[in-house]
């Protein structure tokens, strides 16, 4: 464990006291917590193959071989972080409708930062936790959301989503991998304190029940365009990059989401649908 990180739980009836605390109708309700373990999405996954039920939680203080989108590495020193994975059973959702599930997952968890630490957290999309910024590339990074179906893990079984979550909580500077493109941030180097990283993991959970019940309605399409929309103003040009094609960018502005929650960008004058791009730098 690092210098100064506690365990998030010292055992698992204090991960069960915390569970009932928890005022949420299905996430978070089954709790397990793990000192250390390769991947929690793979818990997740495992459970999910396994029968495990809708909105099971596996958490972890540290990960061995955590993974991010396009098959990064998603690191973070023991302890200092929130990594979880919450398995969705969701009914009654038509599956092209679960492109949804990164950016609901993401909004909640950047309107509970907001509630709960104080400071502008917003979504980035597709998938990630952000507080904008005027500083090059426009943002810094709080955390991301991973989510993986049945179908990206070649299971035929179509009736799971495991959504995993890492957010920065108490890293200092130090902590972060030198050489990224964008620095990240943490909840503690933006608000100059350190976070209860328990308080911080309740107002995350209860808020992702409390947007979840929202999904497949047609007001989160409204929801999430206007969190897009406090940073990414009809002023600011959009940098993005396609995937495949590593050496080029397009620039354009926001347009809004279209009904699968893919990205549109108005450039020179057309609207272009995304399904996936990477937003490089926003000025
Ligand atoms: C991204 O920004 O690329 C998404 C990062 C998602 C990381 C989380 S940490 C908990 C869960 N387990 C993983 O292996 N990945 C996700």
């Amino acid at each position: 464990m690092n210098r100064k990180s506690a365990a998030l739980f010292s055992s698992q009836s204090e991960s069960n006291e915390f569970a009932r605390s928890l005022r949420a109708h299905a996430v978070g309700k089954q709790l397990q917590f793990f000192p250390v373990t390769e991947s929690t999405n793979d818990l997740a996954l495992a459970a999910a193959r396994a029968g495990g039920e809708h909105g099971a939680v596996f958490v972890a203080d540290h990960q061995h071989k955590g993974r991010g989108r396009r098959g990064r590495q998603w690191e973070s020193p023991p302890g200092l972080s929130l990594l979880f994975s919450v398995l969705l059973r969701p009914r009654g959702v038509e599956p092209e409708k679960l492109g949804w599930v990164p950016l609901l997952a993401g909004l909640a968890c950047a309107e509970a930062i907001r509630a709960h630490c104080g400071i502008p957290a917003g979504i980035k999309w597709p998938n990630d936790i952000v507080l904008p910024c005027k500083k090059v590339p426009g943002w810094r990074k709080l955390g991301g959301v991973l989510c993986e179906s049945a179908l990206s893990a070649g299971d035929p079984d179509p009736s799971y989503v495991v959504v995993g979550i890492g957010v920065n909580v108490n890293q200092s500077a130090r902590d972060f991998p030198k050489h990224t493109k964008a620095p990240p941030g943490s909840l503690r180097s933006e608000t100059g304190k350190s976070q209860s990283r328990q308080a911080v993991f309740k107002a995350l959970l209860e808020n992702l029940d409390r947007r979840l019940q929202q999904l497949g309605d047609a007001t989160l399409k409204d929801d999430v365009e206007a969190a897009l929309s406090r940073w990414w103003s009809p002023k600011k040009r959009l940098r993005l990059q396609l995937p495949g094609e590593p050496d080029r960018t397009i620039e354009g502005t926001f347009a809004g989401l279209d009904a699968f929650g893919r990205l549109r960008v108005s450039v020179a004058g057309k609207i272009e649908n995304l399904a996936d791009a990477e937003v490089v730098a926003v000025s």
